[in-house]
């Protein structure tokens, strides 16, 4: 199954996918015996300073083979990306599935370069995500501007879009103060289109707000700084006061604590159906 008909298949028994950044064999591996103990499927992403670091073609490899090895259902996605020249290296490469992502430009620019990476992608039969509305990235000021709803329907219909990432009061990296997600928009949204829906910033979203999220049209669950994080607070613990070079000592520590935190997300994403 294509990563574009598993989540069209999400959306019509209203469930969703775990979506989760990797950075490196290690995170990934965390990642997969998540998704293995608790037999879930699940989208790997990688954004652009990810392929930087690892390179477009092990990116893709990696997640290839680990997937095999581990017997996992999964998809290699490319988050966040900014140049249709990206979109294009990663589909030439295999990717399953990209992201576009031309929101901070005007709408009618957003749509046009949307609408070109869907017509690029159709002969890959890849899954397109673009997003619309402001989800502050990494620094920047929170918007409390959420998406339109009459502007995603027509956006939507123009680009022939799979899925849509929205604003509903998300943002990416760890919230100064507890999130409350728009869930009035998130209805409102839902109810003019029949696109997947993605929620970005999902690291630090209360567990009951990511599943009223789910029962309410999201599909697809973006995470990344929660396991950024995990991994990287533990192998500090670690090497505190601890002078072990022999790296395969100490990165399973980080390893299991990426593989808990995902068992965790995945247990409170697949207890959701609809009512
Ligand atoms: P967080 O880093 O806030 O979990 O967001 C992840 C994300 O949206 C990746 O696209
Ligand atoms: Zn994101």
């Amino acid at each position: 199954m294509t990563c574009k008909e598993k989540l069209k298949k999400c959306k019509e028994e209203g469930t969703a996918l775990l979506a989760t950044n990797f950075y490196n064999f290690e995170t990934l591996k965390g990642l997969l015996l998540a998704a293995q103990k608790t037999k879930s499927s699940l989208i790997l992403q990688t954004s652009e300073s990810t392929l930087h670091y690892l390179g477009i073609k092990p990116a893709k490899a990696l997640a290839d083979s680990m997937l095999k090895e581990y017997g996992v259902q999964g998809w290699l996605h490319l988050d966040h990306g900014s140049s249709v020249e990206l979109v294009k290296e990663c589909l030439n490469a295999g990717f399953d599935s990209v992201m576009i992502d031309a929101s901070e430009r005007p709408f009618s620019e957003n749509i046009k370069i949307t609408k070109e990476v869907v017509e690029i992608a159709q002969k890959y039969n890849a899954n397109v995500e673009a997003e619309l509305g402001y989800v502050a990235k990494l620094g920047q000021k929170q918007s409390l501007e959420p998406t339109s709803a009459v502007e995603a329907k027509t956006f939507v219909e123009e680009t022939g879009v799979n899925a849509l990432a929205v604003a509903i009061g998300n943002a990416h990296g760890f919230y100064k103060e507890k999130p409350y997600l728009n869930f009035e928009r998130l209805k409102e949204i839902s109810a003019v289109t029949n696109c997947c829906l993605v929620l970005h910033g999902s690291s630090g979203i209360p567990d009951d707000q990511l599943q009223k999220a789910i029962s309410l049209g999201i599909s697809k669950i973006n995470l990344a700084t929660e396991t950024k994080n995990i991994f990287m607070k533990t192998l500090q613990s670690v090497l505190k006061d601890n002078r072990e070079i022999d790296l395969r000592k100490v990165f399973p520590v980080a390893i299991d604590a990426v593989n808990t935190l995902i068992t965790g997300k995945l247990e409170v994403i697949n207890t959701v159906r609809h009512a």
